[in-house]
């Protein structure tokens, strides 16, 4: 059985992510290609749950540790019974965020010690990388506002315009550091251009 393919889809808030993660499982499927569709924090039962607890502007006051450790138990979960099972029985995994924005949200957004972040990374992933990451860009107020007009805000949503400042900064440094994995795609323009960007990008996989 061949392995399937890891695809992540990263980038701010409002950036495009929900319509073009259904473009991309749209191209694959008409390339007979199985895909499965899941998303970070969350993608099984207990990972919903924690899903829940992180976006909760309720809750008491979360830490950063906790924050993190949240993130990298739902992320456990997650691999171990849909993304590791898919991918080995040839199913393609498409995913919304994954690590790349722990390293954005919580790395660059937060703070926190990137090496902290790569000690999890390997703990809770060891070898599984992405295959490919695309990584929707566009200026933070263009996004804040595409998700202002979506409703209301979660506990990330809720934060200040320089800690989005601050996580476009660290994705942007991620691509930097990893250029043959993460393509960078301009999201700040017509639709039709960002799909044929993603197509050219995704077409590399299918060889
Ligand atoms: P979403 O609503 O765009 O799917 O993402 C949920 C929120 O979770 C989003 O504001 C970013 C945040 N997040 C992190 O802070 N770290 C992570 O590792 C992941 C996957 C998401």
């Amino acid at each position: 059985m061949i392995r399937g393919k890891f695809i992540t889809l990263e980038g701010g808030e409002g950036v495009g992510k929900t319509t073009n993660l259904t473009f991309i499982r749209d191209y694959l499927q008409e390339h007979n290609i199985p895909v499965v569709v899941t998303r970070e924090p969350g993608g099984t039962v207990l990972a919903e749950k924690i899903r829940h607890l992180l976006l909760d502007k309720d809750s008491e006051i979360i830490s950063e540790q906790a924050e993190l450790l949240l993130i990298f138990a739902a992320r456990a979960q997650h691999i171990k019974h849909v993304i590791e099972p898919a991918l080995a029985q040839g199913e393609w995994v498409l995913c919304d965020r994954f690590t790349d924005a722990t390293y954005a949200y919580q790395g660059g957004g937060r703070n926190m010690r990137i090496s902290t972040i790569e000690w999890l990374e390997n703990l809770v992933q060891g070898n599984l990388r992405p295959d490919l990451t695309v990584l929707l860009d566009a200026p933070v107020e263009i996004g804040i506002e595409r998700a202002r007009e979506r409703g209301s805000f979660d506990r990330f949503e809720l934060e200040k315009i320089s800690f989005f400042e601050h996580v476009r900064r660290a994705y942007l440094l991620q691509a930097e550091l990893h250029p043959e994995r993460i393509k960078l795609i301009r999201a700040n323009r017509p639709l039709v251009d960002v799909q044929s960007a993603l197509i050219d990008v995704i077409r590399t996989l299918l060889r």
